[in-house]
């Protein structure tokens, strides 16, 4: 790892307290040169810095910047077992995070990264996680006894979850577009990737990967001309600790649910949101796309739509495109 990325785990993991050049090399193991060169380079990169005399550096009590130490402050009881992971730059937080899952690591890991190479959406499809605007993470989940086919639950919670979180921290109202898209002002902010590993003895699920990209803050240079039109973010601009609100809030609430399941409770809040009830959409399947009118939200979470034949059906999951 970089000198930069180390000192700036230092920072996070303890903001807004100073440490002189040499308490810092000394804890990177690198030289005083080593630790200014470090510091401007991330100056360069936007972090801001104090440099007081006799005091030395630490990253602004008022920066918006993901850290463990700014989501813990956050958390609720609830959270006790999230051990969050800080990286600044990951391929993948859900790959991290089944990596570790594969290894042995307990529940409750959460791998947080403030930039992704290479995020990953539903059905193959990438993740726009540029560094600094969002909030790419992944929550190791072990659930007893959840059977595969329950374990789209675990999405519609972060659902209702995300879109909760978002109206506390933001004021602003979420809603989803099911099954996994949490849209703010008409456009996407945030979305919701689960995977899971399945045992082939008993069909259950050894453990889940519950991923969510939230855009935070609109990315400097814009969202990339394939999803201009359709991607936005949850902030108009930067709110001091506003990432490490949204994160920890949206932990705190879905653990909630996790540990309290509260069925009824749930199917409510989501289907208050899901605003595609009533719309006319595309339904996109390994037979191409069909027009549809989405009926209404079925107990189980499926999405009862009737096609231009009449004929009904119940959508487990899949891929819409909203006809507006
Ligand atoms: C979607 O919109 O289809 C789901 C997007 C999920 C993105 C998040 S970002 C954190 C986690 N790591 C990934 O590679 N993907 C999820």
């Amino acid at each position: 790892m970089k000198t930069k990325e180390q000192l700036l785990i230092l920072f996070e993991n303890n903001k807004g307290c100073y440490f002189s050049g040499e308490e810092i090399a000394e804890a990177l193991s690198v030289s005083r040169t080593a630790v200014w060169k470090a510091v401007k380079t991330l100056r360069d990169d936007g972090y801001r810095i104090d440099a007081v005399p006799n005091r030395g550096y630490r990253l602004a009590e008022d920066s918006d910047i993901l850290s463990a130490q700014g989501i813990c402050r956050y958390l609720a009881p609830d959270c006790a077992m999230i051990r969050p992971e800080i990286f600044p730059v990951l391929d993948s937080t859900n790959r991290k995070v089944r990596e570790q899952a594969a290894a042995g690591e307990p529940e409750g890991y959460t791998a947080i990264a403030l930039q992704q190479t290479a995020g990953r959406g539903r059905r193959g499809h990438h993740f726009h996680s540029p560094a600094g605007t969002g909030i790419y993470m992944s929550l190791l989940l072990r659930p007893a006894d959840l059977s595969a086919q329950d374990a789209s639950r675990l999405t519609t919670t972060a659902a209702v979850a995300a879109c909760e979180a978002i109206e506390d921290v933001s004021g602003k109202e979420a809603l989803i577009k099911w099954v996994n898209d949490i849209f703010v002002n008409g456009k996407k902010a945030a979305g919701i990737l689960t995977e899971a590993s399945v045992s082939v003895e008993n069909g259950l699920l050894e453990y889940a990967v519950l991923g969510i990209g939230i855009n935070a803050l609109p990315p400097e240079d814009g969202f990339p001309d394939d999803i201009r039109d359709i991607a936005g973010a949850v902030f108009d601009g930067p709110v001091s600790d506003g990432k490490n609100r949204l994160a920890a809030e949206f932990l705190n609430r879905f653990m909630s649910y996790y540990h309290a399941p509260q069925d009824a409770v749930l199917y409510s809040r989501y289907r208050e949101r899901c605003f595609v009830i009533g719309r006319t959409v595309q339904v996109f399947s390994a037979n191409g796309s069909r027009t549809a009118k989405v009926l209404d939200l079925g107990d189980d979470f499926r999405l009862i739509v009737e096609y231009e034949n009449g004929e009904k059906e119940a959508l487990i999951s899949g891929e819409l495109s909203v006809k507006i």
